[in-house]
């Protein structure tokens, strides 16, 4: 059998080197992280702020080159930046939602309130599973905890909107109005996440916080 020498697992894994990562990001979203960089003590400390543009950048989910190039920009390894971007479900790893996801609450008020019917309801509409996209890539439905707004059960989050209580009619009524929709909503979900970061770090520094 071979031996391991503890040698061998003292170094980290290293930062993608540049030539083996593609740069995607906008000029845009370059400025954004350049911004939001200033507002912590190193870059290890912007990884989930990162993320979000990377999600958004990408189209709403973080393929592996998503991850090497947030890797890449902070200095990290990839082993560390998909250690962070698997652990946190609402980062989308690996493959695409879709257009827009939906996201139902079966926690207790919800599910005492229906919640289960009512995913029945959606699923057979879109005729999908839980954590299936439509083929047309239009909608992928998740079960998800507490959304924190139980005096609304039962409640579905689709990008950064909240519907409760919702019933099959106003759900059909969600469906049809999203799929006119142009913009995917889980890029539109990113992009809120990404401008909230970077107001709430310019008010900390009007503030002096
Ligand atoms: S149980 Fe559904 S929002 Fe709290």
């Amino acid at each position: 059998m071979d031996v391991i020498q503890i040698s061998d697992l003292r170094g980290r894994p290293r930062a993608p080197r540049p030539e083996e990562v593609n740069l995607n990001f906008s000029e845009k979203a370059v400025r954004e992280l350049e911004q939001l960089l200033n507002h912590y003590p190193d870059k290890k400390s912007a990884i989930l702020p990162c993320l979000w543009i990377a999600q958004r950048e990408y189209g709403g989910y973080l393929p592996s080159e998503a991850i090497a190039e947030v890797a890449l920009r902070l200095d990290r390894s990839y082993a560390e930046i998909e250690g962070v971007a698997t652990f946190y479900t609402m980062y989308h790893v690996g493959h695409p939602t879709g257009k827009h996801l939906i996201e139902v609450c079966t926690c207790l008020s919800c599910h005492l309130c229906g919640a289960y019917r009512l995913a029945d309801h959606i699923k057979s509409k879109l005729g999908i599973d839980w954590g299936e996209t439509t083929p047309d890539g239009m909608f992928t439905i998740e079960e998800v905890e507490c959304l924190d707004a139980c005096d609304r059960a039962p409640v579905l989050q689709i990008s950064d909107q909240y519907y409760g209580p919702v019933d099959d009619k106003t759900v059909d009524a969600i469906l049809e109005k999203l799929k006119s929709e142009t913009s995917p909503s889980t890029v539109r979900l990113a992009d809120e996440i990404v401008q909230a970061q970077l107001h709430k770090r310019d008010q900390e520094k009007v503030s002096g916080n």
